[in-house]
């Protein structure tokens, strides 16, 4: 039924996302369905949702509102199309989208993916179908993936999430952790490197809480080991969560040579009362001093960060703590976010009269700060000479190559005039000629 069918995967949000994405085009091709690149072509549209800040749930609404419009696409061998909503919004609303939305046909939540081949099966039957689960027993990754790029690998070791901070969504739309038994993760991984795979980065809400509920409690910095011991040529991973980052895993990045020198670490907020209200559990002392070790451990480590802007009675002295303490670290790059109301939070029940105004004003002045030091960041890459991950050519101009540094930064590479330009998963040799603000520009030396 699926032959001759086309189907676009939409992703918003995190990584956890698009790595669910990537197992969706991988269980669509299985099914003899052909990935296309826009929503015109698809005959089958899957939106894999986010629903962390209102923004995202607008932008979805959106995006499906104009599918409506949009003709039967030639030669299809379906009399209609189909819209399936999968991802975080899937699970938070389940069947009340097919109320809201009415050319939607099959809606599928974060713990259930594989149901969907079954789903679509009964849309082309003619049957409108909204199948959520509450949770699940165990970690379970193995449907068929079709990677987004062959050469860099996203291996997840952990879902759902613990933490509850008092602002955040995740943890009800992801339900609770669950870690991936040791050896499977470790063997996939050694699986990715003979296949060529040259990057990988493990994922989780909070990778440092790895393995909490395994038998033997392997710890993270065990896994991060043993992973680096698979031979591959680059290894990150995300989220870190402050409380939970030891010295062991800090000192990893001093022994372990092809764990790249960058390393996310959500701050949230630099004042004590405000982390305290968002139940984050540390205060700025202690994250201060985990930047401390880090830069003891790895001098150049490049260290990037989340903050939220207008949470519940944060004060223009708590704002002040917060751009004092992005001022002193000296981040690559920030992620400022404005507080977003998400229903069935306990931080939505804290009584909010901060003016908007207000809040854009702190959000701009923090941005301002941000620049600053990511430019002067990024300066002190200058005349330096790094091995960068080619990943393609610019969207803007053909002739510009876009790689990635090791301390995850983006650097821009001429190849106009050269014979032969180096591929997409190649590592090549650049001299650093350029520093920008959010990039670096390079020539390139030698292809290894
Ligand atoms: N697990 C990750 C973050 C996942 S959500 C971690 O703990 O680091 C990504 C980011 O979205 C968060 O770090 C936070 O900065 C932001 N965020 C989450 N909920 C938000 C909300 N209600 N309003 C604004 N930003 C939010
Ligand atoms: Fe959300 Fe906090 Fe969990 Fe991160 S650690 S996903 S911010 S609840
Ligand atoms: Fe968004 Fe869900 Fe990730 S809410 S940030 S896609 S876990």
């Amino acid at each position: 039924m699926f032959e001759n069918t086309t189907f676009s995967v939409t992703t918003f949000g995190c990584q956890m996302n698009k790595h669910d994405s990537e197992r969706i085009a991988g269980m669509m091709q299985a099914l003899g369905s052909r990935p296309v690149d826009t929503i015109e072509e698809a005959d089958f549209s899957i939106f894999m949702t986010c629903c962390v800040r209102e923004k995202a749930d607008e932008r979805l609404m959106g995006n499906v509102a104009s599918m409506k419009n949009i003709p039967l696409r030639a030669g299809t061998p379906l009399s209609k199309r189909y819209v399936a909503i999968g991802g975080c919004i899937g699970q938070r609303d389940g069947e009340q989208l097919l109320k809201t939305l009415k050319h939607v046909d099959v809606v599928f939540g974060t713990h259930n993916m594989e149901e969907l081949p079954h789903l679509l099966q009964e849309a082309l039957e003619g049957e409108r179908t909204a199948s959520v689960r509450e949770g699940r027993d165990a970690f379970v990754d193995d449907l068929p993936e079709s990677r987004e790029h062959s050469w860099a690998a996203w291996l997840p070791i952990t879902v759902g999430c613990n933490n509850f901070c008092s602002y955040c969504i995740v943890p009800y739309v992801r339900g609770r952790e669950l870690s991936r038994p040791f050896e499977e993760l470790v063997d996939l991984a050694q699986s990715y490197v003979d296949q060529g795979v040259k990057e990988i980065t493990l994922l989780g809400q909070n990778v440092n809480s790895y393995g909490r509920d395994l038998y033997g409690e392997p710890r993270f910095a065990e896994v991060l080991d043993a992973v680096a011991a698979t031979g591959v040529q680059r290894l990150r991973f995300a989220t870190s969560h402050p409380k939970d980052l030891t010295d062991e895993v800090i000192g990893k990045f001093a022994t372990l040579p092809n764990l790249m020198p960058a390393l996310h670490l959500p701050v949230q907020s630099g004042s004590n009362a405000i982390l305290k209200d968002m139940r984050r559990v540390y205060t700025r002392e202690h994250y201060l001093g985990l930047v401390d070790k880090l830069r003891d451990a790895c001098p150049d480590i490049a260290l990037s960060t989340d903050v939220i802007v207008g949470f519940p009675g944060e004060t223009e002295q708590d704002f002040q703590d917060t751009l004092e303490l992005i001022d002193s670290v000296g981040y690559h790059q920030v992620f400022s976010f404005i507080y977003s109301k998400r229903a069935g939070t306990p931080a939505a029940e804290i009584e909010d009269n901060t003016p908007r105004e207000v809040i854009q004003d702190r959000f701009d002045r923090l941005l301002k700060v941000v620049e600053t030091r990511a430019y002067e960041a990024n300066q002190r890459d200058l005349d330096t000479h790094i091995d960068v991950l080619v990943e393609g050519s610019s969207k803007s101009n053909s002739a510009v190559l876009t790689a990635r540094s090791p301390k995850n930064q983006t650097v821009h590479i001429s190849v106009d005039g050269l014979e032969r330009a180096p591929e997409p998963g190649q590592i090549v040799r650049a001299h650093i000629v350029q520093a920008k603000t959010w990039y670096l520009v390079g020539q390139l030396e030698d292809a290894r």
